[in-house]
């Protein structure tokens, strides 16, 4: 990496902060939940919506989206699914980024989410004005901003990425000469700087749940378990990356765990991956990476707080009150559209 451009120890304590103090819904007893899962299903229907899931939420949530025609994915696969289908309405159940990248891309569609405030750290880590200045420093470099980015940062950009096609564009705007910022993530960052050689500048932002899995720990834990294979998500730190025997986003690890003939796999993500993971790899034992350890400071361990927001209560509420609907000013989204269009081109 040639330079890395730090966020400040105060608002990382303060992102900090926020993570350990998000709310999370309480489960619903048996006869709840099965109402609430009848009732969201005949809403569903009534206001022609389509559930549009993450990996990382509640199983619950996902079986949900299987059985009425919604989808269950990465970034990548919400935002060409939502732009690909015909529903009126997006109920986006993840984070906050994919309800607005729903949003850019569906101006004429509503989008509605079970909870407004459930962000992420790496969107919080790229405030757009900081960020902006600094690209104004460096007219030279193409703007590269990750998926997990606020609507006025993508604004500010040339590209956007994620994880799963990160490496892939970084590679071919190498092979065009061109040098680039990338934000928001430093360890996202640093690995598609090496896999692909170009001259970048990184903004040192984190994700709270990935930045937690421990190198010294997962080396002992593979002791413990000497056949398994590693997988793990590019947002870790560079020492569980070098231990890994895959790399890759949600859904190319879910691949991964389909197709590696080991029994047993070590995987370093959102553990709510496991739901997709057990039924792509029955009978595979799922182990979650070590989170704790010297330096531990993780609030939530292998579960992103704020996808735990998300729940079937908050989910049958929008539905029912038409409430938390996303809205992006027509000048960002204008903006915003030309760098994610761009990606999802290169990416089909
Ligand atoms: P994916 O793009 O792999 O779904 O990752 C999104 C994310 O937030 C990972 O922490
Ligand atoms: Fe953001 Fe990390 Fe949560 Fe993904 S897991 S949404 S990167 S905080």
């Amino acid at each position: 990496m040639d330079r890395a451009i730090e966020v400040p120890k105060s608002l990382e304590n303060e992102i900090r902060s926020i993570a350990a103090h998000t709310l999370r819904p309480v489960a619903p007893s048996d006869e709840a939940r099965e109402a609430l899962q009848k009732r969201i299903k005949t809403l569903l229907i009534e206001q022609d919506a389509v559930l549009v899931v993450h990996y990382y939420v509640d199983e619950l949530l996902q079986i949900l989206a299987d059985e009425t025609g919604g989808y269950v994915g990465d970034s990548l696969g919400m935002a060409y699914f939502g732009r690909d289908h015909r529903a009126q309405t997006l109920l986006v159940v993840g984070v906050r980024f994919m309800g607005e990248t729903a949003k850019i891309l569906n101006p004429e569609k509503r989008v509605i989410m079970p909870d407004l405030d459930a962000t992420c750290s790496l969107d919080l880590s790229c405030p757009v004005d900081e960020f902006s200045a600094y690209c104004d420093e460096h007219p030279d470099r193409l703007v590269v901003v990750y998926a997990n980015t606020s609507a006025a940062v993508k604004a500010r950009a040339d590209w956007m990425v994620t994880s799963t096609n990160a490496v892939d564009i970084m590679k071919y705007l190498k092979a065009e000469g061109r040098k680039v910022i990338f934000a928001s993530d430093k360890h996202l960052g640093r690995y598609v700087q090496q896999q692909s050689g170009i001259d970048m500048l990184c903004w040192q932002g984190f994700c709270v749940v990935h930045d937690e899995f421990k190198t010294v720990e997962l080396q002992r834990m593979m002791q413990l378990y000497p056949d398994a294979d590693v997988l793990v998500h590019p947002e870790s730190p560079e020492g569980v990356i070098a231990l890994a025997d895959v790399v890759g986003s949600t859904s190319q690890l879910l691949r991964a765990a389909r197709e590696s003939a080991a029994k047993q796999l070590i995987v370093a993500t959102d553990y709510g991956l496991f739901h997709k993971m057990h039924q792509a790899a029955p009978g595979k034992e799922l182990i979650v990476a070590p989170t704790g350890g010297e330096g531990a400071t993780c609030i939530s361990c292998a579960h992103c707080p704020w996808m735990a927001m998300n729940g079937l209560e908050n989910l049958c509420q929008v539905l029912e009150t038409g409430i938390n609907q996303i809205h992006v000013p027509e000048e960002i989204r204008i903006k915003a559209l030309v760098p994610i269009e761009r990606m999802l081109k290169f990416s089909r």
